[in-house]
């Protein structure tokens, strides 16, 4: 076991370091940027299908849920297609409005979560197309759906997903990207510009695991509390709630994600001098508002570790900590606000004396409802 963990003390930080060779796999073959092009063979084979789509319904549990909702972002930004993102095991037994005229996109990085299945074979029986985002060739999801596209992430053995999301949110983007530009719903410069940005993301995930270190020291600061808070916007509320499940699974420290601007809807009865607040504020996301959240969290005490884009200023003058990660597009964000986010569940939960790798009461694949 200690050979399969490359020198690394759990399977988890493998996998954290793992995440910028785990992207470019999944961008083998597929991110044409010389070429200006992506290449997708289950997207291309069923064009019709996703252009013909009145929406996009997507399916998923856990963290792949969390991927999914970043998509919704992306599709709904760049290919300007409809998309609802559903909690499989809710789906399932809604009686969903569902035809023929929709794309159910299932996303699991075990292929073999039984609410994602049966939730595609009831959009199945109804006419739906089903297409799966799968890590495990030949798991059952992959099996079941009519067609797909592998994230191509490499095993992953610790229970808490990290390189599974970041590749499915790259999936996802390409497929995005790629619908657009058939769609036309994005210029050709603007797309050429995304596929270059994408290119440069497996160098930008290397630069923010760089923060690790950093990320430690906060680690130290804040692992003896019992609660904690994660906002973001836009893009990055999914990330906020991806950091705030990391934090849960590993730590058992009680988190909760939230849109920084709903906050003031609950949340913000909560703050005091003992509440750390993790607050994504990258520059392009809704910076200001962001900035003004914080000077909310300041007002009442909170602690607040910033997520910021590098060379930030202004959140730095207002943050107890912050931690930067490299500036790219927005839609991009989410690939490298996540990896400090991972990085901070993965140290408190050492120090905690945890079991990193395999958390109480949670299995990596949930096989059984
Ligand atoms: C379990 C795992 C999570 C995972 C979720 C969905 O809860 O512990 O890490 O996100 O199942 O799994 P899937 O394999 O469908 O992505």
């Amino acid at each position: 076991e200690q050979i399969e963990k490359g020198g690394y003390d759990h399977f988890m930080l493998k996998e954290i370091f793992e995440q910028p060779n785990a992207i470019l796999d999944t961008f083998r073959g597929r991110l044409l940027t010389d070429k200006a092009i992506i290449k997708m063979v289950g997207v291309e084979d069923n064009m019709k299908k996703f252009l013909n789509a009145n929406r996009i319904i997507v399916v998923a549990c856990g963290t792949s849920w969390h991927a999914g909702l970043v998509s919704e972002y992306i599709f709904e930004d760049l290919a300007r297609i409809p998309v609802e993102v559903e909690y499989a095991s809710e789906f399932r037994y809604r009686n969903p409005v569902i035809n023929e005229n929709d794309v159910v996109i299932a996303i699991s990085q075990s292929g073999e979560t039984a609410d994602t299945l049966a939730a595609i074979k009831l959009a199945k029986s109804k006419g739906a197309f089903v297409f799966g985002v799968c890590n495990v060739v030949g798991s059952s999801i992959a099996r079941e759906t009519h067609a797909g596209a592998y994230t191509h992430a490499g095993p992953e053995i610790g229970v808490a997903s990290t390189k599974a999301f970041t590749t499915q949110i790259t999936v996802l983007t390409l497929i995005a990207l790629r619908l657009a530009r058939a769609k036309g719903t994005i210029s050709s410069s603007d797309f050429r510009h995304h596929l270059i940005e994408l290119e440069l993301i497996p160098e930008k995930v290397k630069k923010a695991l760089e923060s690790d270190n950093y990320v430690k020291t906060i680690a130290a600061i804040y692992k003896d509390v019992k609660n904690f808070l994660y906002l973001g916007r836009g893009y990055n509320f999914p990330v906020a709630l991806e950091g705030a499940l990391k934090l849960k699974e590993i730590s058992y420290i009680h988190a909760e994600g939230y849109p920084a601007a709903e906050m003031k809807h609950g949340p913000i009865a909560l703050i005091d001098e003992n509440m750390p607040i993790v607050v994504i504020a990258t520059k392009k996301g809704h910076y200001e508002k962001v900035v003004s959240n914080i000077q909310e969290i300041k007002s009442r005490k909170g602690k607040i570790i910033g997520i910021v884009t590098e060379g930030d200023k202004h959140v730095k003058e207002l943050a107890d900590h912050v931690i930067e990660v490299p500036e790219t597009l927005e839609c991009l964000s989410p690939l490298l606000t996540t990896i400090p986010l991972q990085l901070l569940s993965y140290h408190i939960a050492v120090m905690l004396d945890k079991n990193v790798d395999q958390p109480r009461n949670l299995a990596k694949s949930v096989t059984v409802e």
